[in-house]
C-alpha cells in the first residue's frame, strides 16, 4: 500500500502574489493546497492602507478557481508615512491581519518601505496597542554588511532593542535563514515566531553558486551554509510552535530571473506542502509536519484551525520545466526533477 499522511488543510503564512495576469497563473496553486495565506503587500504601487487591501484582497478572490474556499489574509505595507490611524482601520477590519516592515531598498518592491525604524516608532506603539502582529523582512540594507551576515546584524541592530521597547508587540521573523535566527527565535518568549521556507530547509548557497550560477534558487536572503540548514530543519521538525509554514513563494518571470541584474525570489507554490512532507520525511519527523503547517501559524495569529482534511501519498512526479505566468514563463523550484510526495486527488 502506498504510505499516506493524512493533515488538517494547511495554511502559508507568507505568500507573494503579485497581480492581474501573474496573479491569475499563480493563485490556483496555492489554493489547491491551502485553505488561506498572508498575503505580502510588496506590489508595484505598494499595499499601504486598509482600502488598498481590500481591494487587492477583492481582486484576489475574483481570481480564485471556481468553487474555491481560500481566503486571503490581508497585510498593509509600513512606509515613513504610516499613520496611527492607519492601523486603526487595519486592525477594526476583519481581513487584514499583520503589517508588513520591508526595510527600505531590502528587496523587490521594497523602495517605499521604512528608512528608519524610529520613523514608525508611534505606530509600532499603536500596532502593539491594538494586537496587530508585526512581520519583518529581517535584514539589514548597511551596503558594509556582508549579504550573508545581514539576517544576523538585523537581530542585534533593529530586533533586540525592539524586544525592549516593546515587549508586547507581537513580531513574525519572516522567511529565517541562519542559525543566529534561529537561535533567537528560540530564546523569545511567545511573543516571536517564525516562518521557515521550503528552499532554505532543502539548499545551501552552494546550491546557488557552485558548479554555476542558479539565478533560480536565488531569492532574499540568499540561502546559507550547511550547518544554518540543519538548524532550520530541527527548527522545523522539532515541534516548537513558535516555527511554522511559510513559503515565501514569490514568482518572476523567466526572463527577469536568467538576467545580468536576476530577481530574487523562488516559486514554490506548485509543490509547496509536498516540498515539506519531503524534507520531514527526511528528517523521520512526518508526524509533526501537521503541527508546522496547520496549527502553529492559526495559533500565533488567533485564528481557528482549518477543519477540512488533506491527504499526501507516497508517489514520485516530475515537476514541469515551467509554467504560464501571463505573458512570460515561470521557471519553478525543482524544475524537471523528482518529487516524492504528492496530494490525492490534486
Ligand atoms: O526573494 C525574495 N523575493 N525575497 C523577498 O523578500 C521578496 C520576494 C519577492 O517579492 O520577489
Ligand atoms: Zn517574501
Amino acid at each position: 500500500m502506498t504510505p499516506a499522511v493524512d493533515l488538517t488543510l494547511p495554511d502559508d503564512w507568507h505568500l507573494h502574489l503579485r497581480d492581474g495576469a501573474r496573479m491569475q497563473a499563480v493563485l490556483p496553486h496555492t489554493a489547491q493546497r491551502f485553505g488561506r495565506a498572508i498575503v505580502m503587500p510588496n506590489l508595484a504601487p505598494p499595499v499601504r492602507d486598509t482600502a488598498a487591501a481590500l481591494a487587492y484582497r477583492d481582486r484576489i478572490l475574483a481570481a480564485l478557481p471556481e468553487g474555491s474556499d481560500f481566503n486571503p489574509l490581508m497585510t498593509l505595507y509600513l512606509t515613513d508615512a504610516t499613520s496611527q490611524d492607519d492601523i486603526d482601520r487595519a486592525a477594526d477590519s476583519t481581513h487584514v491581519v499583520a503589517c508588513k516592515l520591508y526595510p527600505a531598498g531590502a528587496t523587490t518592491n521594497s523602495d517605499a518601505g521604512v528608512t528608519d525604524i524610529r520613523k514608525i516608532s508611534r505606530v509600532l506603539e499603536r500596532m502593539t496597542r491594538r494586537d496587530l502582529p508585526l512581520l519583518v523582512h529581517g535584514e539589514v540594507t548597511d551596503p558594509r554588511i556582508d549579504v550573508f551576515d545581514r539576517e544576523a546584524v538585523f537581530i542585534d541592530r533593529i530586533l533586540l532593542p525592539l524586544r525592549e521597547q516593546l515587549p508586547d508587540l507581537r513580531i513574525v521573523f519572516e522567511h529565517i535563514t541562519s542559525s543566529e535566527a534561529v537561535r533567537f527565535v528560540s530564546e523569545q518568549d511567545s511573543h516571536v515566531a517564525a516562518t521557515i521556507t521550503p528552499q532554505h530547509l532543502m539548499l545551501t548557497r552552494n546550491d546557488l553558486l557552485a558548479g554555476g550560477l542558479r539565478p533560480h534558487n536565488y531569492c532574499i536572503p540568499v540561502l546559507k551554509s550547511r550547518n544554518d540548514r540543519k538548524l532550520l530543519i530541527e527548527a522545523a521538525t522539532g515541534g516548537d510552535s513558535r516555527f511554522f509554514l511559510g513559503t515565501d513563494s514569490a514568482p518572476h518571470a523567466r526572463s527577469e530571473k536568467e538576467s545580468a541584474c536576476g530577481c530574487a525570489g523562488v516559486y514554490s507554490a506548485h509543490a509547496a506542502i509536498e516540498l515539506y512532507a519531503e524534507v520531514f520525511h527526511a528528517a523521520g519527523a512526518l508526524d509533526r509536519l501537521e503541527a508546522f503547517a496547520s496549527f502553529h501559524g492559526p495559533d500565533f495569529y488567533r485564528l481557528p484551525r482549518n477543519t477540512l482534511k488533506i491527504r499526501l501519498i507516497r508517489e514520485d512526479w516530475t515537476v514541469p520545466a515551467s509554467y504560464d505566468f501571463g505573458v512570460d514563463t515561470l521557471v519553478p523550484f525543482r524544475a524537471g526533477s523528482q518529487l516524492k510526495w504528492q496530494i490525492e486527488d490534486a
